[in-house]
């Protein structure tokens, strides 16, 4: 008996011994986030678990650690954890908890953003559609329906985290919690009532007791304790709304996300570097890269409206989960020099000088006798040589250098370092052999119709269980129409609040209108074809992902509306708004469950040269094997117009390809104040051609692949393509510094950097498709010579590198034939093929 006591005794002393020895506190001070007593600089950056597979997740975490970062940060989706009231899910791309434990194995920390309102480009802004309809309830103020399903969600995260003990004082990872998000602008629009909830949320959130600090993001009176952090391209000028709190930017956008209908929006790795630098120099100690994996919006997750079904936004890591060079490798660089800084950064308050009209200094010098400075060129024009401390410094413009030792830059945000490559989509199939479905019409008799007197608003209808609503309803023509004889069609005018909208006369497609993010709504206004007798209208109206930000966006409709008019009978205009309408939920499609091998059985399919073509509402299926190899694959949808892709049985997401990217994209300068608008792509194409099929939803045969077309497109010209690299630069400027991993710092003078190429693993450098020493231009993908360029420039890339994967040569004149231009800061540009 003593034994089994000391046993247990034993057991309960190793065990306390362990909890206590990896759990740590975490708390802040003016200057940083302090775990376990240390002050920390900390890297973050977003990746959110529903935008990947539970596949993709221990690669994207351990790009993220190698890229420098010491924190994931990600929302927490309620809609996806709750669908409808309390029924829960926490499987497979919703598996928080796994999420979260897979980022405490590579030894990162979370930053973990309850919200519940999340934004984030997200249906509904996380919310679920039910919570619409909770009797009374108003959402995000002081409204108690509302406050009740918040707390409890979030006390339902909280429990849950606490249950699998990740908070860090529980040895988890979890250093940070965020309740709301970015509500400040909306409390300054709502006065009294928005203050009162703010001081609620924060409440709540503290008394939950996680035992780690609360943040509110874009909050100006985040009640204390609770940290108020930044959210922008830039946050250098932010201040924290108490002294004794830290300098916190919890979004620092890596680029913007893609609507349908907009162009593809970047942002250069120089000017986010530079960002970076400038709000660190500026004593900042908390940065998060939103996004730092955008990923996809799989299935009908995207907000919205017209979101697109990619959430790339030009990540570090691309939606596909490749890293996206050179901002992935150029931003873990600059995590190094951050981090060789660390000590003086964590323990000194900076002392700012004047370098020149548009250019400073600011030095950190502790007392144990750390230095680090960063020296700034705030010129968007000229770079400029500055002198600091004894030593002479070039400096770009728009750019920061960083000196870990106050002495030796060992990089400058605007000198990419790192190698660059550009991705292609190569197609790796034989053409698909597809069948083909139309989607039957609705009739006002079938099952499942209701009908009412007048229009109703969509969502109140379906609840977001589909995108589809059909309306229908009759109109009689009396024989006696004048336009029977005239010929003179009426005109038939619907207005609608959104999103899109297909007007069907007696069965026939007479015409398709949509909206865009900027406003939803949409008019339709096409004379159409009647016949004597009863005529059937059916308008499938169309949402395109529900709102996900502004003062009470719940309150935003979809839907046909009215008025609903013909103009141009015997009595003017005959308003048919307000007469009986029917109505019909999804497609007839969807409900059999078309998008699965069992559902899709149920009907008949034509093929051949029966296939249909360039017909609306159309549903199209094939089956594939799966193409050999690792790499990520997409679907190219060009050919098609809009609808949804469906690969063994899971939504890929909403495609149009037929939403062409309107307005301008000018020529890309990373210096200057970056903006959404500034280095778009894509002006004139598809705003999304390409559709990622994650690797993991593949079987090696037998894929069964389901397109619902919406508009009418020819299926042939899908096809399967492989993410894939083919071609590599470097761009290297003379003397640039470069570092060594762990904290040895190189000179400028004695450190001759080199040109490192290297092609994806099973593929080899076959061609030097470009090299200049000297003055080149350009970027990856359309270098040119510049007035100075070395005659021998291409020789050391064709003798080291040719048939070799990876390959590195130094940039000094000697080894290209000599100095071009004596005198002249050079660099050199080359640019391989992979193959
Ligand atoms: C922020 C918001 C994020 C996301 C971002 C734009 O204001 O907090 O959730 O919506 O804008 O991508």
């Amino acid at each position: 008996m003593l034994s089994k006591v000391v046993d247990l005794f034993m057991l309960w002393l190793l065990f306390y011994s362990w909890v206590f020895s990896v759990s740590a506190t975490v708390s802040y001070d003016s200057k940083a986030i302090v775990i376990n007593g240390s002050r920390r600089i900390l890297l973050s950056g977003s990746i959110h678990y529903p935008r990947s597979t539970p596949e993709m997740w221990p690669d994207l975490i351990a790009k993220a650690k190698e890229g420098g970062l010491d924190v994931i940060q990600t929302y927490v989706f309620w809609n996806g954890h709750e669908p409808s009231p309390g029924n829960y899910y926490f499987e497979d791309r919703y598996d928080l908890v796994r999420f979260i434990k897979l980022v405490q194995q590579a030894g990162l920390y979370v930053h973990l953003r309850i919200g519940p309102y999340i934004c984030a480009e997200w249906n509904f802004g996380g919310f679920p559609v039910w919570l619409k309809y909770v009797p009374g309830i108003v959402f995000r103020t002081d409204n108690e329906p509302f406050k009740a399903a918040m707390q409890n969600f979030t006390e339902k995260i909280v429990s849950m985290m606490k249950a699998e003990m990740l908070f860090e004082t529980q040895g988890g990872p979890i250093i940070m919690s965020q309740i709301e998000n970015e509500f400040g602008p909306v409390e300054w629009e709502i006065g009294d009532p928005g203050k009162a909830y703010t001081k609620w949320a924060a409440q709540m959130a503290v008394g939950l007791d996680t035992g780690v600090p609360w943040i509110m993001c874009k909050q100006d009176d985040a009640p204390d304790p609770v940290i108020n952090a930044c959210n922008g391209f830039y946050c250098e000028n932010f201040t924290p709304n108490a002294k004794y709190k830290p300098k916190m930017w919890t979004e620092n956008w890596s680029g913007w996300y893609t609507e349908f209908g907009g162009a593809v929006p970047t942002r250069p790795a120089e000017d986010i570097a530079f960002s970076v630098a400038r709000f660190i120099q500026n004593g900042g100690s908390f940065v998060n890269y939103y996004m730092y994996h955008g990923g996809t919006n799989f299935g009908r997750t995207a907000g919205g409206p017209f979101i697109a079904t990619s959430y790339d936004y030009d990540a570090p890591i691309d939606e596909y989960g490749q890293l996206r060079e050179p901002k992935w490798g150029h931003l873990r660089d600059l995590h190094r020099a951050i981090k060789l800084c660390e000590p003086a950064l964590v323990s000194a308050d900076p002392t700012v000088t004047s370098l020149g009209s548009n250019q400073e200094a600011h030095v950190f010098s502790s007392k144990s006798g750390a230095c680090a400075a960063f020296l700034a060129n705030y010129d968007t024009k000229y770079s400029v040589n500055v002198t600091f401390g004894s030593a002479q410094y070039e400096l770009p413009r728009w750019s920061i250098s960083i000196l870990p030792d106050c002495k030796t830059a060992v990089f400058n945000t605007a000198r990419l370092g790192a190698q660059s490559s550009v991705k292609q989509m190569v197609p790796v199939n034989a053409a698909f052999s597809w069948q083909s479905y139309i989607e039957e019409r609705p009739s006002a008799d079938d099952q499942n119709v209701t009908v009412h007197d007048g229009l109703w608003e969509q969502i109140y209808i379906t609840r977001d269980a589909s995108d589809y609503l059909w309306y229908m309803t009759d109109v009689n023509i009396d024989p006696s129409e004048g336009f029977l004889k005239s010929g003179q069609d009426p005109l038939l005018t619907i207005w609608s609040a959104g999103h899109a909208l297909h007007v069907f006369i007696n069965g026939q497609l007479s015409g398709t209108v949509y909206g865009g993010l900027e406003n939803p709504k949409l008019t339709f206004s096409n004379n159409v074809k009647l016949s004597p007798g009863t005529n059937k209208i059916s308008l499938l109206s169309i949402a395109v992902g529900l709102p996900n930000v502004g003062t009470h966006f719940e309150t935003w409709n979809a839907g046909v509306l009215g008025l609903v008019t013909l103009t141009g009978l015997n009595e003017g205009t005959r308003d048919i708004s307000n007469q009986k309408w029917s109505y019909k939920i999804g497609l007839k499609g969807e409900a059999l469950n078309l998008y699965t091998v069992a559902g899709s059985s149920s009907v008949e399919w034509a093929e051949g040269s029966q296939l249909s073509k360039k017909q609306p509402l159309a549903w199209y299926k094939t089956t594939f094997d799966s193409p050999g190899g690792d790499e990520p694959l997409g679907l190219d949808m060009s050919s098609m117009g809009k609808g949804q892709v469906w690969i063994n049985g899971q939504s890929i997401g909403r495609h149009w390809p037929g939403y062409i990217a309107r307005g301008r994209c000018d020529a890309c300068d990373y210096a200057g104040i970056h903006t959404d608008k500034k280095c778009r792509t894509n002006c004139g194409e598809p705003s999304q051609r390409w559709y990622h099929v994650p690797r993991s939803w593949l079987k090696p045969s037998g894929n069964f692949l389901v397109v619902f077309e919406e508009w009418g497109g020819d299926p042939n010209g899908i096809a399967l393509a492989r993410r894939t690299t083919t071609t590599v630069c470097a761009n290297i400027f003379e003397g640039q510094p470069t570092m060594k991993k762990r904290g040895m710092l190189i000179s400028r003078r004695t450190n001759r950097p080199k040109a490192h190429l290297w092609c994806p693993p099973s593929q080899k450098i076959s061609k030097i498709n470009f090299a200049s020493y000297g003055t080149p231009e350009g970027s990856c993908g359309n270098f040119h010579e510049g007035s100075c360029h070395a005659h021998k420039s291409y020789d050391a890339f064709q003798k080291n590198c040719i048939g070799r994967q990876s390959c590195s040569v130094t940039v000094a004149p000697e080894v290209f034939g000599g100095d071009p231009c004596p005198g002249s800061t050079k660099k050199l540009s080359v640019e391989a093929a992979c193959s």
